[in-house]
């Protein structure tokens, strides 16, 4: 079944990966970014025709890009089915020890993955409500799960991703009074601009299990980190540092 689905930062790596994978498998895509006149590939796509896409300026940190979008969608679309928050940074450059953390670049992280997720899903809650089988799917990072977090590499990334978790955690259980599913997804490694396409996995590949796993998300599910198959990333007990069990899982 078709769904209508909201993806921001599409315009390239795995946001611009599963546009193009939802679109082929017949979704209706709200496909979003910061500059739209300059994101070429997204531009070619909606040349060819697409009745299925729908091409918006977005930036998650910024209201009043938010509150234009979300007003488009509430007079064109009755409902949203899933949203995808993929938008995210890694900015850290030489961020690697807390004697020389640069704040700033944990302020930005901060502001794009995880107040720019909570604003856009704040502004599209209500379509979603109306939605057929809710989702929302938060692009999550092994770099922000704590039980496993083993050196101090990317700090404002691992910070904020870990912080993501939370606002997963707590949007699920707002969710579920409403019926939304809310996820985070570990994609794995991927070939990006984010990792210096430096990965064992290539954007297609991953997007394609993604549709996969989006498509298949059930109510029951709400909560979970998954990997990009859909499994479970923990079972919510990990070795701490001396090998014993630690509870902490996100
Ligand atoms: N690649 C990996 O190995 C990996 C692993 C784990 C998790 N992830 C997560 O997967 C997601 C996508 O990553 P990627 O590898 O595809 O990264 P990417 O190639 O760097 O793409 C990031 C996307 O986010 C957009 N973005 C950044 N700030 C934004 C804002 N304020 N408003 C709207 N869009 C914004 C970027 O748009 P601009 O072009 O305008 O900057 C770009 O489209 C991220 O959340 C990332 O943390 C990736």
């Amino acid at each position: 079944m078709a769904h209508t689905i909201l993806i921001t930062g599409s315009n390239r790596g795995i946001g611009l990966a599963l546009t193009r994978q939802l679109l082929q498998r017949g979704h209706r895509v709200i496909a979003t970014c910061r500059d739209l006149a300059g994101a070429t590939e997204l531009q070619q796509l909606a040349a060819a025709g697409s009745p299925l896409l729908d091409l918006q300026p977005l930036d998650i940190t910024c209201p009043a890009s938010v509150q234009a979008l979300a007003a488009h969608l509430t007079a064109k679309y009755t409902a949203l089915d899933v949203l995808v928050n993929n938008a995210g940074v890694l900015n850290d450059g030489d961020n690697r020890s807390i004697l020389t953390l640069d704040f700033a670049r944990l302020t930005a992280a901060f502001d794009i993955n995880v107040v720019g997720t909570a604003r856009i899903t704040q502004a599209v809650w209500p379509l979603l409500a109306r939605g057929n089988r809710p989702r929302v799917v938060n692009l999550a990072s092994g770099a922000g799960l704590i039980s496993t977090k083993r050196n101090s590499n990317f700090f404002a990334y691992s910070i904020s991703k870990a912080a993501l978790n939370m606002l997963t955690r707590m949007l699920e259980i707002e969710g579920r009074k409403q019926g939304i599913c809310v996820v985070g997804v570990i994609p794995g490694r991927v070939q990006t601009r984010m990792t210096n396409m430096d990965a064992p996995l290539t954007a297609p590949e991953v997007a394609a299990n993604l549709a996969v796993t989006l498509e298949n998300l059930q109510l029951t599910e709400s909560g979970a980190v998954l990997d990009r198959h859909g499994q479970p990333c923990f079972t919510g007990t990990f070795p701490d540092g001396t090998g014993q069990p630690c509870p902490v899982g996100w």
